[in-house]
């Protein structure tokens, strides 16, 4: 995926002088130009359009919809009637995230209704301008899993998947700086690939470290501040927070995805959500 267009609907043209309290400072170019940015740092190509006509939102969706890999769509009032504008996002048929800056859900009544939502991967609502880069995201995570159910992991093998969605991960999120799979053996963890700096800790017994918690646990466990954290096992000095995701099926735990990063509190519910499919994708391998 590598062709994003960002939609802004309605009044968003006036954002920054527009209610600021619920909208916030930014003007609709900075805002654009954060979102952009953001996207280009993970190897995205962003066109951004904002139109206050209904019929002018459907017209640059369509002719983009060659171009465009998937949509962020902030559809303003639209969301809550748009009938057509839903059609044009269901007919070009791309991988589509509304994002709203405000929650709309604790606003008016009106607001709760999304006609738009079905056809979107997610609506994401109250997080800001935040609300966005998750989204890009979000986008990035689903080419990802995508990419790891189309590359045929059953004939692939095993060893071959696990290497080829370390790589997919570490190359598509700039934030990842290491990515690596432990696999359980008896009652230890053993490092089978990575990608980012030797790690000391090729093997963790169960039960020790976010990543023995993780697998003792049987959950997935995001670390905002590993430094503040007595289980935490440090891997490089530079890194600021970790998740951890189980490989398992039912009960049975067969390894994790284990990621780092050098900024702290990066992971977020998005990420855990993708990595949580990308894990479900793996277990079936053992
Ligand atoms: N930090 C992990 C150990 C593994 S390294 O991060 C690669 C932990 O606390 O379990």
């Amino acid at each position: 995926m590598k062709n994003l267009l960002i939609v802004h609907g309605p009044n968003l043209n006036l954002l920054g002088e527009r209610e600021p309290q619920i909208y916030g400072n930014d003007s609709l170019k900075t805002l654009n130009a954060s979102i952009e940015s953001f996207a280009e740092k993970m190897g995205l190509q962003v066109k951004s359009f904002q139109s206050n006509h209904e019929g002018a939102l459907i017209d640059f969706i369509h002719e983009q919809r060659n171009w465009a890999e998937a949509i962020v769509i902030n559809p303003g009032a639209l969301t809550h009637y748009s009938y057509a504008l839903r059609d044009s996002i269901a007919a070009v048929n791309l991988p589509s995230i509304e994002v709203h800056l405000s929650d709309v859900n604790q606003r008016e009544e009106f607001r709760k209704i999304s006609v738009i939502k079905d056809v979107c991967e997610k609506q994401i609502s109250g997080l800001g301008k935040e609300g966005y880069f998750r989204a890009v995201e979000y986008l990035v995570g689903l080419d990802v899993l995508n990419k790891l159910q189309g590359s045929n992991p059953d004939s692939k093998g095993r060893d071959e998947t696990l290497r080829m969605v370390v790589k997919l991960l570490k190359e598509s999120f700039p934030k990842y700086s290491w990515v690596g799979i432990y696999l359980v053996e008896g009652a230890e963890l053993v490092l089978h690939n990575y990608m980012g700096k030797p790690s000391p800790h090729t093997r963790i017994p169960i039960g020790q470290g976010i990543c023995g918690a993780a697998v003792h646990e049987k959950q997935s466990i995001i670390v905002d501040d590993v430094n503040a954290d007595p289980r935490y096992l440090a891997c490089s000095i530079e890194t600021r927070s970790e998740i951890v995701i189980p490989i398992m099926s039912g009960n049975k735990v067969f390894g994790e995805i284990d990621i780092d990063s050098d900024l702290e509190a990066i992971f977020h519910d998005s990420d855990q959500e993708i990595l949580e499919k990308c894990a479900a994708v793996l277990a079936k391998l053992f």
